[in-house]
């Protein structure tokens, strides 16, 4: 078995930025119920003409230029997001044509804002039994395209990005140590799109009624998501010998600022170990853990033999946590 470890990383946000105080002039809403409901002070939104691919593809270059490899060299890229350019083909492969990264397989996960974490599980396994050498993880979302922007109780939440990994081969003891992942899709119904699917397709009444947006019972996710991140961070640890003493630095999902806090103090963690950038870009659902980490590593808050545990919680329900010797 080889370890299988992160050799590069990057990360992409739109320019135009949308502040909370423009948001008072959209919705019923404040500045100070956003931030101390969530954390969240502003977020970046795409640009009509820019899709999850073209915010991906960005991260991606940089993950490519920081692991110094060429797109030729990459053996699979998997694409987490849960706005794809289209139903089909993946964004992946819209990403591998573009790269030109042709001697890449190609997919997408649908997996929620856990699906960064899960993109990095598949390709660890990859890459430790021997059958591929580098593998492009890329978490890329366009959730302003499916926000309800009527909707107070959402459209406050959420921004768009794109972060990616290259994963490959580590020196032993040293890369992802371990990995957990989860589902309860009894919850499915807390965090979801009616229509647009096989179940509803879009028609005119489904777009009228505005069926192609984001519906969810934040109560109820919120309550989900303290437990899990409670239950993931400790099995991860678990699962590798560790202990909440020795992680370095926490990478969580950023959906919330009370949220984050939870798992904090959970694991008695100092705020200088746990990452969080949720006040400039909201949640980024797939890409918030990959531009997280991209961002603590870049500023150089992750160094050599570091012990990083990501975490994260979405759509599905699902959830995923790992911890990375750096
Ligand atoms: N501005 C002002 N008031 C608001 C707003 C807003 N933007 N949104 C809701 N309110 C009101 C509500 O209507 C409610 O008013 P009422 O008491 O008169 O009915 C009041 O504020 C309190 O609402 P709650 O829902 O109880 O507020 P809560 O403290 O639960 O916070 C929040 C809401 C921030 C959504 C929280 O529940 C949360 O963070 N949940 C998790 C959400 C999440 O992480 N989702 C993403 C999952 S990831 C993915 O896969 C995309």
């Amino acid at each position: 078995k080889f370890a299988a470890g992160i050799l590069g990383t990057g990360s992409y946000v739109p320019e135009k930025v949308l502040t909370n105080s423009d948001l008072e002039k959209m919705v019923d809403t404040s500045d100070e119920w956003i931030t101390t409901r969530t954390g969240i002070k502003e977020r970046r939104i795409a640009d009509p003409s820019q899709a999850a691919s073209d915010l991906g593809i960005e991260a991606a270059r940089k993950a490519l230029e920081d692991a110094k490899i060429a797109p030729s060299e990459i053996d699979m890229i998997i694409v987490a997001t849960v706005t794809p350019d289209m139903n089909f083909p993946s964004t992946a492969c819209i990403i591998q044509a573009n790269l030109g990264a042709s001697n890449a397989a190609a997919f997408d996960i649908s997996v929620g804002c856990s699906g960064f974490i899960y993109g990095l599980a598949i390709a660890q396994q990859f890459v430790e039994t021997g059958m591929y050498n580098k593998i492009l993880v890329i978490g890329a979302e366009t959730l302003s395209k499916i926000t309800n922007w009527k909707d107070r109780n959402t459209c406050v939440l959420f921004g768009d990005g794109a972060g990616a990994a290259v994963v490959g081969r580590v020196e032993s003891g040293y890369g992802i140590l371990s990995t957990y992942l989860g589902a309860d899709g009894t919850g499915g119904k807390h965090l979801y799109i009616p229509a647009g699917g096989s179940r509803m397709p879009a028609s005119e009444e489904t777009v009228k009624k505005n069926l192609h947006t984001i519906f969810m019972e934040g109560q109820e996710v919120f309550k989900f998501a303290v437990k899990v991140m409670d239950s993931a961070t400790i099995e991860a640890l678990n699962r590798c010998g560790l202990k909440p003493e020795d992680i370095d630095m926490l990478i969580p999902h950023q959906a919330n600022t009370r949220i984050i806090e939870a798992a904090r103090k959970r694991l008695k963690l100092s705020d200088d170990k746990v990452y969080i950038n949720l006040d400039k870009y909201g949640n980024t659902s797939a890409a918030s853990v990959a531009i997280a980490l991209d961002e603590a590593y870049r500023k150089g808050l992750i160094k050599k033999g570091d012990i990083i545990l990501t975490v994260a919680f979405g759509a599905g329900l699902t959830w995923g946590s790992s911890v990375i010797k750096w």
